[in-house]
């Protein structure tokens, strides 16, 4: 029987957090991309954002400072099958060499750092989207984004799972507690 892209996916190489399909699915649903776009994905850490994105997308770019943990996210990928993702050893924090970018995803701790390159790196109009923990995180991104990004929208996405078992139909006693924010920014050339 064929392995599904969701099959594939609890079987995954594990290193550091991975992102889980709840907060992938807002990344999906707050960008423009589609088949014909490049993105950038920082940091790869287990692959499963960029994983995620290489399904929809024409081109990958997955960055990670750490060796060990871009090995992790390649052997991953090659388990998805997904031929369309080029990694790289490098530091987002210090260059992004790719141009005319439609998204750039950043789940690194201070992506404020990643400003300057993500601006020279994206369209116009292009989207940046921060997954941050803390809420001074997002502070933080709000404050720095003001000088080149549009501030689109910041959100924290609950799924709650409900129990459909006879006449026990009623939420489900365990939830996922807090996973991350979402920062949605959009590039904006008029403030260059
Ligand atoms: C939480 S993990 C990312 C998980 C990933 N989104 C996933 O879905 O599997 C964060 C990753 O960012 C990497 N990282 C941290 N700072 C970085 C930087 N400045 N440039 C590139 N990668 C960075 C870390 O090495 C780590 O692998």
């Amino acid at each position: 029987m064929e392995t599904k892209f969701l099959d594939k996916l609890k079987r995954i190489k594990r290193g550091p957090a991975i992102m889980i399909q709840k907060d992938v699915g807002v990344i999906l649903s707050n960008s423009s991309i589609d088949k014909d776009s490049k993105v950038l994905d920082a940091g790869a850490g287990c692959g499963v954002l960029t994983a995620n994105l290489a399904r929809f997308v024409k081109k990958v770019y997955s960055y990670d400072n750490r060796k060990e943990f871009l090995s992790i996210a390649k052997e991953n990928i090659e388990k998805f099958g997904l031929k369309n993702v080029t990694f790289k050893n490098k530091d987002v924090y210090e260059e992004i060499k790719e141009k005319n970018l439609d998204l750039i995803t950043l789940d690194v701790k201070e992506p404020w750092l990643a400003f300057e390159n993500a601006f020279n790196a994206l369209k116009e109009n292009g989207d940046l989207i921060c997954y941050s923990p803390q809420i001074t995180q997002v502070m933080r991104i709000v404050e720095e984004s003001e000088k080149k990004f549009k501030v689109v929208k910041v959100l924290e996405n609950i799924e709650r799972e409900w129990m459909i078992e006879g006449v026990k139909v009623r939420p489900k006693n365990m939830i996922i507690g807090h996973t991350g924010f979402l920062t949605i920014l959009r590039k904006n050339a008029s403030k260059n």
